[in-house]
């Protein structure tokens, strides 16, 4: 279970999630996601995003994905699950209650499964990621995007103790946890790196794009 003090200030803050700079860097994180989750697997029929919070990313990719059949969204907060159930107008978008480390789906359900900004919240992360490979199919693939970086190793030996804030105990974790081809993008700033990762033991190599827009000059904003 997810550390009561996390979820409860998600629940809080549900209302007003998507507003202000705070809404808009979770939405600019979220629509690079998708650019990458979609370059990644162009036509997904079945998504699931792994704390979802209010439904941005799942919203943005029903819009770019007609032939999905049902993208699911699943949230401990229960605010957070009410207003994504409210912001939904597609009939495929589902919200529920639940954690990563109880996915409550047969195994092999997803073909892509995404996550952003809520793995440093999951209070047992193998568990979580264990729990993604068991419901994605094989061959599907996982988009997790978290705080990933060198620089955030102090935290590791303060409140964040035993979390993977860093690539390389993110891709130790992704292998224990049965997937077998990984890949790091940059997503936002220095720290938001997203991992790509898939299992079935295919020999096409993920693509890793650089979902980052472009500034013009033909180098990546950050
Ligand atoms: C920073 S928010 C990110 C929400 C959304 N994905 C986004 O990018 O805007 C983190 C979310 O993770 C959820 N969360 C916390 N613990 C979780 C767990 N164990 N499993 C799944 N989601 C969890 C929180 O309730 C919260 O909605």
């Amino acid at each position: 279970m997810p550390a009561a003090r996390d979820v409860a200030d998600f629940d809080a803050r549900a209302t007003g999630y998507e507003a202000g700079w705070l809404g808009r860097l979770h939405r600019e994180i979220a629509d690079r996601t998708a650019r990458l989750a979609l370059a990644a697997d162009p036509a997904p029929r079945r998504l699931l995003d792994v704390g979802c919070g209010t439904g941005y990313l799942l919203r943005t990719l029903a819009g770019r994905c007609p032939d999905a059949e049902e993208l699911v969204g699943i949230d401990p907060a229960p605010s957070m699950v009410e207003v994504a159930t409210r912001s939904a107008a597609d009939q495929r978008l589902r919200f529920s209650r639940g954690v990563a480390e109880q996915l409550p789906y047969p195994d092999a359900t997803f073909d892509l499964i995404v996550s952003t900004t809520s793995f440093d919240h999951w209070s047992d992360q193998l568990a979580g990621l264990r729990e993604c490979r068991r419901v994605l199919q094989p061959h599907g693939t996982l988009i997790l995007v978290n705080q990933f970086s060198l620089w955030l190793t102090p935290t590791l030996v303060g409140s964040r103790r035993g979390k993977s804030r860093t690539k390389r105990r993110g891709t130790r974790l992704l292998r224990a946890a049965g997937f077998d081809r990984v890949a790091w993008s940059a997503l936002h700033a220095v720290i938001i790196n997203a991992v790509t990762a898939a299992s079935g033991g295919g020999h096409t190599p993920i693509l890793a794009v650089d979902p980052r827009p472009s500034r013009g000059d033909g180098r990546p904003a950050t």
